[in-house]
């Protein structure tokens, strides 16, 4: 069971979709490398997976000794069934099945030695993230949401899962609450940010930070180099950087 191999596990959740979760996941995952250490990155977003596109991984996976070596990328070591499938073909398997993928994913992958694992899961409450709740024992649930009010009543679904599936720490990132201004930098208030925020101290869980809209952001996602590596001075980049701290310092408390 690869709970008790790897020190430090995250899975990234969300309420609703296009949120941000696979950005958060890819730059969290990039940030834990920069910090010693050695970061595993699965992709549990089995019908919508992103991560390979966002880590700018093209390459065909490789088997040794009838395990799946992770791609090698930016430091980190990432696995995802859109690596096994042709590109672009749906995958309409029920729950089960999903799982089952999931878990053998996590189960026949060499993933050599490794003390962090961050995992991107699909929106909402199905059964990837209770195989995932199962078989990676998360430490840390990030929820991510943005202001809306359509978001954040979702994100409390998302919450409640978390805390019925005993995962120790849930702390929510809003991203895309205030807009980045491309002439000058400066960081606009858009979609009322601090909704995240507030919504966190009334759910009673850790806040870790609020994530700007830079399209930046949105083009690094494209290209496949993840914003704190690429930009990491953007407010993007520092966002995220304030967002890993504080992960670690729950995960460390
Ligand atoms: N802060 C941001 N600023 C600009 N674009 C963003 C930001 N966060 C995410 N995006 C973009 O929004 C889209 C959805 O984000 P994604 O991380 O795929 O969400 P999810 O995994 O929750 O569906 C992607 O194209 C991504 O690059
Ligand atoms: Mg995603």
């Amino acid at each position: 069971m690869i709970a008790e191999a790897v020190t430090t596990r995250i899975a990234v959740f969300s309420g609703k979709g296009g949120v941000g979760k696979t950005t958060v996941a890819v730059n969290l995952a990039c940030l834990l490398g920069q910090r010693m250490y050695q970061v595993g990155l699965l992709d549990a977003d089995i019908t919508g997976p992103n991560v390979l596109q966002m880590m700018g991984i093209d390459e065909a996976p490789r088997i040794r000794d009838g395990k799946l070596l992770p791609h090698s990328k930016h430091g980190i070591r990432t696995v995802s069934l859109a690596s096994l499938m042709p590109p672009e073909s749906a995958v309409i398997w029920r729950g089960p099945m999903r799982s089952k993928a999931l878990e053998q994913l996590l189960d026949e992958t060499d993933w050599g030695e490794m003390n962090a694992l961050v995992v991107d899961l699909p929106p909402g409450t199905g059964d990837e993230a209770l195989t995932i709740a199962q078989h990676v024992s998360p430490q840390l649930a990030v929820i991510v949401t943005t202001p809306q009010e359509v978001a954040l009543l979702d994100a409390r679904r998302a919450i409640s899962f978390a805390l019925k599936l005993e995962i120790p720490i849930i702390a929510m990132v809003e991203n895309m609450g205030s807009m980045v201004c491309p002439e000058c930098g400066h960081a606009v208030d858009l979609f009322g940010t601090g909704g995240g925020k507030r919504e966190a101290e009334v759910q009673q869980v850790d806040f870790l930070g609020s994530i700007p809209i830079d399209p930046g952001a949105r083009r690094a996602g494209d290209e496949g180099t993840p914003i704190v590596l690429g930009s990491p001075a953007s407010a993007v980049a520092q966002a995220l950087q304030g967002i890993a701290g504080e992960a670690k310092k729950l995960l460390s408390a």
